[in-house]
């Protein structure tokens, strides 16, 4: 059985943005394999990782200076996701892709204004059409969703933004640049994730939750419907968030208590 997409439905149809072209992966741990995985089950190529390999074998090129894999990124015109865990890390990685396509893009014939060469937006749509997306627009790290995840029409998923298999993202949430909304990890209807933060596998937002950025939601953990978490925030996997909690905070539990209060000190994390 050829359970992989139909290679074609990849490509956006005209004025949608680029055909998918080959792809970068920034990392080169666990999360970047889960990545590549997506990509390829999408019909994308991936023509290297850029990372520490640790000794892991990769069928692909494996560029060891992050500032090699972005160069070439941008010369050869090609794609990025940034699969790195750490949201910092994360973000920094894609800030600095961002950075030097917007320079490629400036030092290159003056754009028309038909062009659509001018500065992406931060935030982007899955295309109404189609759930099985690797993004549009001329954004060099476009949101990527996996074949078998499905997100809600007119959701809008920052740039980098990456929905992994069998997830879900609900109508009218948002979710801002380098997002992990990881394997079966479900994000209902009105929710908002602040860039860079990671919704591990299982996870569960529900309705109107809310995230800051680079917060981490551990897997199999949930936030009931309209909480409210700060930036920053660490909900230890398995715990039942029921209450909004400020930046900073490590919450875990049924029902999640701050670390502090559950366990009568802090956590490394
Ligand atoms: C909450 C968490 C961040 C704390 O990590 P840490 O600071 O390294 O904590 P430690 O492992 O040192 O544990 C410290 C204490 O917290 C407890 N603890 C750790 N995680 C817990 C959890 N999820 N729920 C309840 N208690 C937890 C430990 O039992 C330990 O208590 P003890 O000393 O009485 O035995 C981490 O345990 C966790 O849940 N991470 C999520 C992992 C995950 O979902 N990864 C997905 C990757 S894609």
């Amino acid at each position: 059985m050829n359970d992989r997409p139909d290679a074609a439905g990849l490509a956006p149809a005209a004025g949608d943005g680029p055909p998918t072209a080959g792809w970068v992966v920034f990392g080169a741990g666990g999360h970047a394999r889960s990545v590549v995985d997506v990509l390829e089950r999408l019909g994308a190529s991936v023509v290297a990782v850029v990372g520490d390999a640790g000794g892991r074998a990769w069928p692909v090129d494996v560029l060891e200076d992050e500032d090699a894999g972005i160069e070439r990124v941008v010369t050869e015109g090609l794609h990025a996701v940034v699969a790195i865990g750490s949201s910092e890390a994360r973000l920094a990685v894609l800030g600095r892709l961002r950075t030097a396509a917007q320079r490629a893009r400036t030092a290159a014939a003056a754009p028309s204004t038909e062009s659509g060469a001018e500065v992406p937006s931060s935030v982007q749509n899955v295309p109404a059409r189609s759930a099985q997306s690797t993004g549009g627009g001329d954004e060099v790290a476009p949101a990527v969703v996996a074949a078998t995840a499905t997100v809600a029409v007119g959701v809008e998923l920052g740039p980098g933004t990456v929905v992994l298999e069998h997830a879900h993202v609900g109508p009218g949430s948002r979710l801002g640049a380098g997002v992990i909304v990881n394997t079966g990890a479900i994000v209902e209807h009105d929710c908002v994730v602040g860039e860079g933060s990671h919704v591990a596998p299982g996870a569960v937002l529900l309705g109107a939750a809310r995230i800051g950025a680079r917060s981490f939601v551990g897997s199999g953990a949930r936030i009931l419907p309209g909480v409210a978490l700060g930036a920053g925030v660490t909900v230890g996997a398995g715990a039942v968030v029921t209450r909004s909690a400020p930046d900073g905070q490590t919450m875990v539990g049924v029902p999640a208590r701050s670390a502090h209060q559950r366990l009568g000190r802090g956590t490394s994390q």
